[in-house]
């Protein structure tokens, strides 16, 4: 059954962090894969998750930079993978089915934001390539571990970066358009978003469930390398001093608020059963419509998404395209 895009009540919010969803979950004998398990919100999902008792699997593009990140978290396996690299992908992949273990989690937050244009080896954009394409390869290559899990959970980190476009499937990696990273960052993050819905569909009946995700704002991870910093203090992100501003009334978040949406995703007995929708402030996110659009643009804090990013016809359209473009 589809899980209507509205929220739950679930008693958290903005200022929960992952520590205060996860509490009370025992996560012993459950084996989890975090993309972007080294750094910003991701590597505070690694760490809590951990904590739980989970088996966490961390693939790096940069396994020594993981190592370091990681020392923290204590036991958390980390193996190389690099997401715009099919083969790496498929090799981590690979070697993770090759171990026999199912997997109950999946947190995809790898991601890289508002580049520079650049392609990747078949010519696709690299913030398509890399947040979306990536991980659909991953979640492909490692579904007989998810159905394994019997009652998987899938998280894909999207963002309120969805209202900058929808997927434009008529020029995906801009060659017949001006590229602009932020609406090359949008669609991107909207693919995720329509990737969770499509996947739940396919899923739900093995029982694999996926949510998408907007971690609200956190200015302190690695993730706004490409933006100038009057840019972030234009957005409010960061204060006159440039340091980050902190208020999850306007969905400025530290880290481990930030990590807190994903990790209730991919714990909370709230969720079982459900799936198929886009969650912030650890709760599933509200459906903007046309009338609300302009004050929920206009307003940071206020959760909800635009229905382009969740449109199961979108969905079904995106994953057919993946397809053929991973094939
Ligand atoms: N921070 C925010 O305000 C915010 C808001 C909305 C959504 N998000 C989403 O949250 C997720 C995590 O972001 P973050 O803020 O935690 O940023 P972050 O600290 O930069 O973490 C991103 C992680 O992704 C990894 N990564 C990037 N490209 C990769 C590739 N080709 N292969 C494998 N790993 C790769 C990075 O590794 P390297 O260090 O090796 O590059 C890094 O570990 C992203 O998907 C982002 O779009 C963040």
């Amino acid at each position: 059954m589809t899980t209507p895009q509205q929220p739950l009540h679930s008693g958290f919010g903005a200022a929960s962090t992952a520590q205060d969803v996860i509490k009370g979950i025992d996560l012993t004998g459950k084996v989890a894969i975090v993309t972007g398990g080294y750094s910003g919100i991701g590597l505070e999902a690694s760490r809590v998750l951990r904590a739980a008792g989970a088996d966490v699997v961390v693939p790096a593009r940069d396994p020594e930079r993981a190592r370091a990140a990681l020392t923290q978290a204590d036991g958390v396996e980390i193996e190389e993978m690099d997401l715009i690299d099919p083969a790496s992908v498929g090799a981590f992949a690979g070697k993770f089915l090759a171990s026999g273990r199912p997997l109950d989690i999946l947190i995809d937050s790898a991601g890289i934001m508002a580049t520079p244009l650049r392609r990747d080896a078949h010519g696709y954009e690299s913030q398509f390539a890399t947040n979306h394409l990536g991980h659909f390869r991953l979640v492909n290559r490692l579904w007989p571990a998810l159905v394994a899990a019997r009652g998987a959970r899938v998280i894909s980190v999207s963002s309120r970066g969805i209202r900058f476009s929808p997927v434009v499937f008529e020029d995906l990696h801009f060659e017949r358009r001006a590229y602009e990273p932020f609406l090359a960052y949008g669609q991107s993050k909207t693919a995720n978003a329509l990737f969770a819905v499509e996947l739940d569909r396919r899923g739900r009946g093995q029982g694999v469930r996926a949510f998408a995700v907007h971690p609200g704002t956190i200015v302190d991870t690695g993730l706004a390398k490409h933006i100038p910093e009057e840019s972030l203090r234009a957005a409010g992100a960061l204060d006159e001093e440039g340091r980050p501003v902190r208020d999850p009334a306007r969905q400025h978040k530290t880290v481990a608020q930030g990590a807190a949406t994903g990790v209730w995703c991919a714990t909370s007995p709230q969720l079982d059963g459900l799936g198929g929708v886009y969650c912030e402030n650890c709760d599933i996110s509200p459906l903007v419509t046309a009338e609300d659009e302009a004050g929920w643009r206009a307003h940071p804090g206020l959760p909800g998404v635009l229905p382009y990013a969740v449109a199961p016809q979108a969905a079904a359209r995106l994953w057919e395209v993946s397809e053929r473009l991973t094939a």
